[in-house]
């Protein structure tokens, strides 16, 4: 891919899963890679298994460790793209047992989250005409599935905000846009369910018959974060087997 060498990207997630698999895949591509995590041993193994060294924690829920981490981030080098990965995933309930307290907990890190996280990274990105920005959606966002309406709602608002954001940013050469993966399977993802119920559900109700790789999505927030994407913002990329065009559930 095409503007990516030399070049240095925040993963922001970059402990797990998805974010994990990014982080590998752009610097297989000869990217700068800044891993970034709550779990901050997770993101300092990633940036040594990637020989970047460089790795943070932070909150993706709280506005201030975020803005401490892209502070330091940014006085540590030249930030030219940023994939906001991080997500978290409360589970299937029922409408009725949802707690106000847990929707609040899983909006502050997938929808204010996203928001800190754009407003900082706007801040901070170098003004070149090709950075980039890319979040990681879902599917859900778009094609909400039964008893999954704070997750469901989270993805929707983070898409909202990215395209508003897309259209602000984009006379200032910013591109951000976003990925909207199906089923992955991450540990994110078995922890809801099992691996091999992933992979049964996947055969009967994805078009592909099976869930994606985290390397798939991975491939995809790079080609948005490369000059290859150079007129592509304000987008969401459906990443997910064929699902979506199947039509509500
Ligand atoms: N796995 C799937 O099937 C799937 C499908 C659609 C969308 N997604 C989205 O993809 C993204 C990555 O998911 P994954 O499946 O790789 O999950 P994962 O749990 O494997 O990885 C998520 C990472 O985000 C980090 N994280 C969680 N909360 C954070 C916070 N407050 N601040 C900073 N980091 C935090 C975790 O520590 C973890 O390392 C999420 O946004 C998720 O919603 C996943």
């Amino acid at each position: 891919m095409n503007g990516l060498a030399d070049r240095r990207f925040l993963v922001c997630g970059a402990g797990s899963g998805i974010g994990e698999a990014t982080a590998h895949f752009l610097a297989e591509q000869g990217a700068r890679v800044v891993a970034a995590d709550l779990d901050g041993d997770a993101a300092a193994r990633v940036a040594q298994e990637i020989s970047s060294g460089e790795s943070f924690a932070y909150d993706q829920s709280d506005p201030a460790s975020v803005e401490a981490f892209f502070e330091a981030a940014a006085g540590a080098g030249p930030i030219h793209g940023v994939a906001i990965v991080a997500g978290a995933h409360p589970g299937k309930i029922p409408l009725q047992d949802i707690d106000p307290q847990l929707f609040r907990r899983i909006h502050d890190v997938n929808a204010l989250g996203v928001l800190t996280m754009l407003q900082n990274a706007t801040r901070r990105l170098v003004r070149d005409g090709r950075s980039a920005i890319v979040v990681t959606s879902s599917v859900a966002g778009i094609r909400p599935v039964a008893q999954d309406a704070i997750y469901a709602s989270s993805k929707a608002a983070a898409q909202a905000i990215v395209r508003s954001a897309a259209l602000e940013y984009a006379h200032e050469g910013i591109r951000i846009n976003s990925v909207l993966p199906g089923s992955v399977i991450t540990p994110l993802a078995i922890s809801q369910s099992s691996e091999a119920q992933i992979h049964e559900v996947a055969a009967r109700t994805l078009p592909i018959g099976r869930p994606s790789e985290s390397r798939e999505i991975a491939s995809t927030i790079a080609f948005l974060l490369s000059d290859d994407a150079s007129s592509i913002t304000a987008i969401e990329l459906v990443v997910d087997g064929g699902l979506a065009a199947t039509g509500p559930q």
